[in-house]
């Protein structure tokens, strides 16, 4: 299984290169110290869930399971296969419809949640129930997206974390299709597009300043998961030029691994379905893990078709 971005662009991302083969013998020596001493630096872990669909009356209480398995975590040995123990996360990422529908109660319960139990920061995107409620009925208050704005300046934004640049487009859900197989939207392509290579909105920061290193490994979160997407190939064409690593998604209420056109679509399970599972997402200079963890069983996922494993070739 391959990924599009290689030690070299890691190790780039981290502020080490490979001009330092050139430099005499004792500069080479403090090099090699200095870069064994960045290179055992931790790998940028995070934990990823979606679809948590918290209903009108703000009752959290499937969430809570979810939160308590990830601040219980981390020391966890992985599966023998992919080694070592669950580092702290740097964050944890939501991929949408935080809530049913867009009330004062759901918002409030997910702002207590991420703010006093869970004990990471939090990322998220918007889904379809947080736009425009789960039966269509337009058009919903802006709760969820007012409360959006203020966190993060817009309905899409991008950040950095641990030589990873994250991509995060708001792609609008068309309740009048009836289907939840929709395309991603003219408007998200295009923020995808734009800020594959940019830490920011080029009408925030200027261009000089904003360009995201060529190789830095990128990671872009979309609501619609890979089998949702109707217009993948014009998705997957847009990343063209960009070290993406991985497409997180969400939507489809499960954990799914889907290895499309070089690209790692990574569907992430959600607390309101048959499967109570988190997933731990890990990246180091020669690897990239997904691992889905069931909180009830207490137990890794076995399951091939949930589970990410590519080694970045040297
Ligand atoms: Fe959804």
């Amino acid at each position: 299984m391959s990924v599009g971005f290689t030690r070299r662009n890691v190790l780039q991302a981290m502020g080490l290169t490979a001009a330092s083969m050139a430099l005499p013998r004792t500069l080479r020596a403090a090099q090699k110290d200095d870069e064994s001493k960045q290179a055992a630096a931790k790998p940028l872990t995070f934990f990823g869930w979606s679809d948590t669909h918290i209903p009108v009356d703000g009752d959290g209480s499937k969430l809570l399971p979810a939160i308590d398995a990830m601040n219980r975590l981390p020391g966890k040995a992985y599966p023998k296969n992919i080694g070592g123990i669950v580092d702290t996360p740097t964050f944890v990422f939501n991929c949408g419809d935080i809530t049913e529908w867009p009330t004062h109660q759901a918002k409030k319960t997910y702002e207590d949640l991420i703010a006093k139990r869970l004990r990471y920061p939090s990322y998220e995107i918007l889904g379809n129930h947080d736009e425009a409620g789960a039966e269509g009925f337009a058009p919903a208050p802006p709760i969820m997206k007012e409360w959006f704005k203020r966190r993060y300046g817009d309905l899409s934004y991008t950040f950095d974390r641990g030589g990873v640049h994250f991509v995060c487009p708001f792609s609008a859900y068309d309740e009048s299709l009836g289907n939840p197989a929709q395309d991603i939207t003219a408007e998200a392509i295009d923020f995808i597009r734009k800020n594959l290579h940019r830490h920011y909105s080029p009408d925030l920061v200027p261009e000089k300043w904003a360009a995201v290193p060529e190789g830095t490994p990128v990671v872009v979160a979309t609501h619609l998961c890979f089998d949702a997407m109707t217009n993948r190939d014009e998705f997957v064409d847009a990343l063209a030029g960009a070290n993406v690593i991985m497409a997180l998604g969400g939507h489809y209420h499960k954990a799914k691994v889907t290895p499309y056109r070089g690209i790692n679509f990574v569907q992430l399970p959600s607390v309101k379905s048959a499967w109570t599972e988190v997933t731990v997402i890990r990246i180091t200079p020669t690897r990239l893990t997904a691992i889905p963890y069931d909180y009830t069983k207490n137990q890794w996922s076995n399951n091939p078709s949930k589970i990410l494993d590519a080694k970045i070739p040297r």
